[in-house]
């Protein structure tokens, strides 16, 4: 077959073509058609970006894309941090603390004995079996090292079990749906879209501690259901779902996948698994049996282990559907990044088994600040949050300031405040204090900020008495 092309009917057709035809049957519409084929979506690159070349420029879908609301606040408190300004910064997505030393060594350990060169795509066995023993072991889910996908974090994880689920529709075909609850953390949406789905939201609000309940759900399923997209504990929201939360979901999965939604698939974004102190222990949904099959659980190392930048993630799934789903994601890896940096596996089986008092030491630590930043926020007036229970996040509802005057600070004149982003674009300008505004997060998300408990609680107490300034002034 080199050389040759095989003819495209159908099925042999790429999801992009789909995608052209669809905005080739009327005014371009789909997102991410391509302009290469479709005349009139031509116009849409993102261009010109060079004067000398006006034809230059970059994909639709890429030019489409949002950068992320929380690197943009994060990168502007490092910026004014940088011009000598006291800013504080509650954006970053990260534990505060270091790398348990151990897991370090295993990695140094890895490096100096050579271990530098290419590995199996998807993990070294020994890995991927350790991987599958904490799952069964902790999460009580019935999977097993050729079940496991080890990728570059967990958000590499997600994109492309994302990728090995949806396809762009066909002309005649309604787009295949992902159910979000929302607020939801930012890249669910473009990685969902990237790969051909359509987000159905499902709403939350503070006063049902952002969850969703399984009537919602069983509302949302319909014949176009491809995914229910869990995550708990959230990011943005801070809180968790109980044990009876999730089964009395995972009911509902089970009775509609009988009947409307055959192919559904739930994924568990468990990245802040080890991170609970609001009395609810971790769950994992992927342990009910009936439900097994369906459920890709993702999980990684950045939040327990403090490791954002080792860039270590992991899917597994079950039973037959799992383990064809995890080789699909492999091939997918393999023509995108082969495996991770090679001398790393020891220090995640280092992590996954030696570290429990680290772990332990660093839970405790965001228990004492979720506490402190609870309280003093509760005690702010026309502030509305849940108790955070999971993660490092509070994520008050400030709306009822909408429609107020800041009152300026630093040299910056005051401003309308209309929005959760006008909020946080106020009180950065004029107390130097870095929230990250909800409206990126979707639904009632519009109306809150995210405040990241990952710093000492020194900080939580000194930010928190700017914010209560910042509210003081406003009229
Ligand atoms: C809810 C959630 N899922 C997944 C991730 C991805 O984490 P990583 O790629 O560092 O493993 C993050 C990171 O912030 C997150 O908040």
């Amino acid at each position: 077959m080199i050389g040759t092309r095989r003819p495209r009917d159908h099925r042999t057709r790429r999801p992009l073509d789909f995608a052209a035809d669809l905005c080739r049957s009327g005014p371009p519409k789909h997102r991410f058609c391509v302009p290469s084929l479709h005349p009139a979506c031509r116009i849409s690159y993102a261009g010109p970006m060079s004067t000398a070349h006006p034809s230059l420029g970059v994909s639709r879908r890429v030019a489409e894309l949002k950068p992320s609301v929380t690197v943009a606040f994060m990168n502007r408190a490092k910026t004014m941090k940088a011009q000598g300004l006291d800013v504080l910064s509650f954006a970053a997505g990260e534990p505060d603390f270091d790398t348990p030393q151990i897991v370090k060594d295993a990695a140094i350990s890895a490096l100096n004995q050579g271990m530098t060169k290419y590995m199996p795509t998807l993990g070294d066995p020994e890995t991927r079996k350790a991987i599958a023993d904490k799952l069964v072991r902790e999460n009580h889910i019935a999977t097993s090292a050729d079940r496991i996908a080890i990728s570059a974090g967990g958000k590499y994880s997600l994109f492309i079990a994302c990728q090995c689920l949806f396809d762009f529709p066909a002309p005649s075909q309604a787009p295949l749906e992902a159910l979000l609850p929302v607020p939801a953390w930012v890249s669910y949406v473009p990685m969902i879209e990237l790969a051909g789905g359509k987000v159905v939201e499902l709403p939350t609000d503070a006063v049902g501690d952002f969850k969703i309940t399984p009537e919602q759900l069983r509302r949302a399923i319909n014949p176009n259901t491809r995914l229910l997209m869990l995550n708990s504990p959230s990011n943005p929201c801070g809180t968790m779902y109980s044990p009876d939360e999730l089964r009395a979901l995972a009911q509902v999965v089970i009775e509609m996948s009988r009947t409307t939604a055959p192919g559904m698939v739930v994924i568990s974004d468990e990245l802040y698994e080890k991170i609970t102190y609001g009395g609810i222990p971790h769950f994992s949904i992927g342990s009910i049996p009936e439900i097994a099959e369906r459920t890709i659980t993702v999980n990684g190392l950045s939040k327990a282990y403090a490791m954002t930048g080792w860039r270590i993630g992991y899917a597994a799934g079950v039973g037959d559907f799992g383990r064809r789903f995890i080789d699909a994601m492999g091939v997918l890896q393999g023509q995108m990044s082969t495996n991770i940096t090679s001398f790393t596996y020891p220090a995640i089986r280092t992590a996954l088994s030696s570290t429990a008092n680290d772990v332990e030491r660093m839970r405790q630590a965001f228990a004492q600040r979720a506490e402190v930043i609870f309280q003093r926020l509760q005690k702010l007036p026309g502030l509305r949050c849940p108790k955070p229970t999971g993660a490092f996040y509070a994520f008050p509802d400030v709306s009822a300031h909408f429609g107020k005057q800041s009152a300026g600070g630093h040299g910056v004149p005051g401003r309308r405040i209309a929005s959760a982003m006008d909020f946080c674009e106020a009180l950065l300008a004029e107390q130097h204090v870095a929230f990250v505004p909800g409206e990126d997060f979707g639904g009632c998300g519009s109306r809150c900020v995210r405040i990241s408990f990952a710093c000492s609680t020194d900080q939580i107490n000194k930010g928190i008495d700017r914010l209560e300034q910042f509210l003081a002034g406003l009229r």
